[in-house]
């Protein structure tokens, strides 16, 4: 199969790339470059620059590249800003959606349909200490959360309408690097904001050491990006192997680490010792949001691989390359 890779040039896009590409898969990346970097596509993968909200440039891309599946990462993915702009996460994560599944059906072309989705679709899940599974309640706290649920529902619809076989996967917390020019660049999850404050040599900050979890700080599931592209991998192959097939999965690791337990990690393997500063809670941060990794497991046989700390190193070694100031550390 050949597939094509929107959103390919993007960190986790671009890990998804490498992944399908030694794993024998012809890929073909599709992105507008609007956070992308052209140069973390492999040599050999075709990169065709524009947006998915262009229909007739996707259904050129389709066509012309013999497309014979899509893996839909392409996104705007900052949580605070969807607030802001909710117009603007809607058109792009929507109907950007929209366009490319309506240029998929009109070119007849692919028939496997794998779909980045988020935890977020699941908001502040009551579970209390309890796993998060694929049956828990759905209600996302944010607009970004609300356009990954309105996507699954998309995908879902237009797959028993047409008989595409679709996955929507819901990534918990990404973090790590498959080597360092892969990186992530931005600075919106916990590990860049603490390499961040790291760097200026300030204290990371904990938002909240009262909650009901065994330290007071929140918990979350950290999973390793290279886990992540294995997981495509092989969502995409159960695809192949099934068609008509409608997965909905659950991309963790099963574990939860709390914020202070990342921060002791992160300051032990990067050689620091700032004890983090204490702020309030954040709005809306639930306690405890860890993932049953079960039906992953059953489903597409895929178990993720590394821990926290192989997650830390490869993060770090990704920041010191594009942060010379946080090699002396
Ligand atoms: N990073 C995380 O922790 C996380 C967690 C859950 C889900 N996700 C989802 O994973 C996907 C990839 O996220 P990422 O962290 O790699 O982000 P990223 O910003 O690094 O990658 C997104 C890529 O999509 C491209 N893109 C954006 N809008 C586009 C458009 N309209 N047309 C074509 N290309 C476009 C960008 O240029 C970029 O290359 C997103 O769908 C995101 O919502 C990410």
């Amino acid at each position: 199969m050949t597939w094509l890779i929107t959103g390919g040039a993007g960190y986790i896009g671009a890990h998804v790339v490498h992944a399908m590409a030694e794993a024998g898969e012809r890929a073909v990346v599709y992105d507008d470059l609007s956070s992308g970097i052209p140069d973390r596509v492999p040599d050999g993968v075709p990169l065709v620059v524009g947006s998915v909200l262009d229909g007739e440039r996707v259904a050129r891309a389709l066509t012309d590249h013999g497309i014979t599946g899509v893996v839909h990462l392409a996104a705007k993915k900052q949580v605070a800003e969807s607030v802001e702009r909710p117009l603007h996460y809607y058109r792009e994560n929507v109907e950007g959606l929209r366009a490319l599944l309506e240029a998929v059906t009109a070119t007849g072309t692919a028939s496997s349909f794998v779909f980045s989705s988020s935890a977020a679709v699941y908001g502040a899940p009551s579970t209390g200490a309890e796993l998060v599974t694929e049956e828990t309640p759905c209600r996302p706290m944010s607009p970004y959360g609300e356009t990954k649920l309105a996507g699954e529902w998309l995908v879902r619809a237009t797959g028993r309408a047409t008989g595409l076989s679709t996955a929507s996967l819901r990534y918990f917390n990404v973090a790590g690097a498959a080597r360092p020019e892969l990186a992530d660049t931005g600075v919106s999850n916990l590990v860049p904001m603490v390499f961040e404050k790291l760097t200026e040599n300030a204290p990371p900050l904990v938002f909240g050491d009262d909650y009901p979890t065994p330290d007071g700080t929140c918990v979350r599931d950290y999973i390793h990006v290279v886990d992540l592209a294995e997981a495509h991998v092989a969502a995409a192959r159960a695809l192949r192997a099934a068609p008509g097939r409608d997965l909905t999965l659950n991309i963790g690791r099963g574990e939860g680490v709390s914020v202070r337990g990342m921060i002791d990690r992160i300051n032990a393997l990067t050689g620091h010792a700032l004890a983090p500063t204490v702020a309030p809670r954040r709005p809306g941060d639930p306690a405890n949001v860890v993932a049953s990794a079960d039906r992953a497991a059953a489903e597409l046989g895929w178990k993720a691989r590394h821990g926290v700390d192989d997650m830390i190193t490869s993060a770090w070694a990704g920041w010191q390359r594009l942060h010379p100031a946080a090699r002396g550390g």
